[in-house]
């Protein structure tokens, strides 16, 4: 922690402010634009809670358990509250979700700002100072979800380093019946290509090497005459991009064109996160994902035909509403089929206002949603071990993005298909994040691989 950090902040000084996310990338991106807004409203930052005048918590909705972290943090923050002039600010979409809910039951908020909120924030927390410098609790709210913000304007504030994120969409109009997102983030809004690839030219004159192109249905994409696989394609044309990935397609709709821009441009990685949910007709049916398993087999079928190297993953949901044993095991056979490389899987969540909650019972035991999670766990990892042991001996060509996560002794960074690569620096001291290298792998585990470099 830096010295700074550490003094109380005099009376000329900008407030400070602490932000923490939860949830997803689209989160992270979020809070990049808070943090790029509050600046030019003449706060600073700090990393150190305890020395903030003002703490944000961006929030997830999409399962309970993010719930939990956050309810755990205001609780935390209550006796610190209590002490001192702190201002606190719920944003994201559990604010948009609960707004009731967290008002009567929650003393310590002063601030609630949902996904499209956010230019009002600067002043809802200069009113929230103001309002408790006077001895009052005011409470800020923006609440209103837009047909049209996309923040076009707003340049974020992203960390440095190799990675570079871009909302390319916001808000999603598929109404899953599990998922809360259509109710947080609003209607569906594209981005102009322009400002998109405005900010793709801004990261790669950063020093970003890697663009991961953000939005809950890609495939949705539209602006004008562009769609998604224009606009991927046009990114990746940027020069001095190294590699673009993006992040998700709904199966539904895979538009041939995008799979040719993956199969086809070199600057496009290898790797299609494609959403399965559940690989049984009648629950993807009440799931309201408008395919069936066949077509989800089809669509994995095409990509494979197009090229064997892309690589897949999932996210699968256990335990949705009636889902019975024999339903369970027709996704269990999907994974088997399909043969992902990784697999996110969670147990079903009711959240409240989407249609699952409002239509049909959450009545699988947690238990046995648990035991379904495992098994997919256990055949997942042991898929994943068997690809990623077909990697050794060959060789790969790795983006360096960092440290290992184990060790500072270790470089770490993923093939063009994702997959994380790990070996040592003194095998290779002569490189630098960012830079490409091949690596041959020695040794796989079910998530990564290990290599020594190798010369070309
Ligand atoms: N319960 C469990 N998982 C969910 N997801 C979305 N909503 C829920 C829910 N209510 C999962 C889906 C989605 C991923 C981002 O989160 O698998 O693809
Ligand atoms: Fe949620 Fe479905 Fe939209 Fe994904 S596509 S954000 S799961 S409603």
């Amino acid at each position: 922690m830096d010295a700074d950090a550490q003094r109380p902040r005099t009376a000329t000084e900008p407030y400070r402010v602490h932000i923490e996310t939860f949830g997803c990338q689209m989160n992270e991106y979020d809070s990049d634009l808070v943090r790029s807004l509050l600046t030019s409203a003449g706060f600073s930052f700090t990393e150190d809670r305890e020395r903030a005048d003002v703490v944000l918590m961006n929030t997830c909705a999409i399962r309970e358990n993010a719930h939990n972290r956050v309810y755990g943090h205001l609780a935390e923050l209550r006796p610190i509250k209590k002490q001192r002039n702190l201002v606190v600010g719920v944003l994201g979409c559990m604010a948009q979700n609960l707004k009731n809910d967290l008002l009567e039951a929650e003393s310590t908020i002063d601030v609630l700002v949902g996904p499209d909120g956010y230019r009002r924030l600067p002043d809802l927390i200069h009113r929230a100072i103001a309002s408790r410098d006077h001895g009052t609790t005011l409470k800020g709210l923006s609440l209103d979800l837009s047909e049209y913000e996309t923040y076009e304007d707003i340049v974020p504030e992203q960390h440095g380093g190799v990675n570079g994120w871009i909302a390319v969409m916001r808000g999603c109009d598929n109404f899953c019946t599990f998922c809360v997102v259509p109710y947080t983030r609003g209607r569906e809004r594209s981005r102009d290509p322009e400002g998109i690839l405005r900010e793709a030219r801004r990261l790669v004159a950063q020093g970003y090497k890697q663009v991961t192109l953000l939005g809950q249905n890609v495939n949705s994409y539209r602006y004008d005459g562009w769609d998604f696989a224009r606009l991927i394609t046009a990114v990746a044309d940027v020069a001095g991009i190294e590699r673009v990935r993006f992040t998700s397609p709904h199966p539904k709709d895979f538009p041939p064109a995008l799979l040719d821009a993956v199969a086809e441009h070199p600057k496009i990685c290898k790797q299609i996160h494609l959403p399965l949910q559940s690989g049984n007709d009648r629950i993807l049916h009440l799931m309201g994902r408008s395919y069936t398993r066949k077509d989800y087999l089809s669509l994995v079928e095409a990509i494979h035909a197009r090229r064997a190297d892309i690589v897949l993953s999932t996210d699968i949901i256990c335990g949705f509403c009636t889902e019975h044993e024999e339903e369970f095991l027709d996704t269990h056979r999907t994974v088997q089929e399909v043969g992902y490389h990784s697999a996110f899987v969670f147990k079903y969540s009711e959240r409240k206002h989407t249609i699952a909650a409002r239509k049909y019972p959450d009545d699988i035991p947690d238990t046995v949603k648990g035991e379904r999670v495992a098994k997919l766990v256990d055949l997942q990892k042991a898929i994943s071990l068997g690809l990623n042991q077909r990697m050794i001996d060959r060789t790969v060509r790795v983006l360096v993005e960092g440290d290992a996560k184990r060790s500072s002794d270790q470089w770490m960074g993923r093939t063009d298909g994702g997959i994380t690569v790990v070996w040592e620096k003194q095998d290779m001291p002569y490189i630098r994040y960012g830079d490409l290298v091949s690596v041959k792998v020695i040794r796989a585990s079910a998530t990564t691989l290990f290599g020594r470099p190798h010369p070309l």
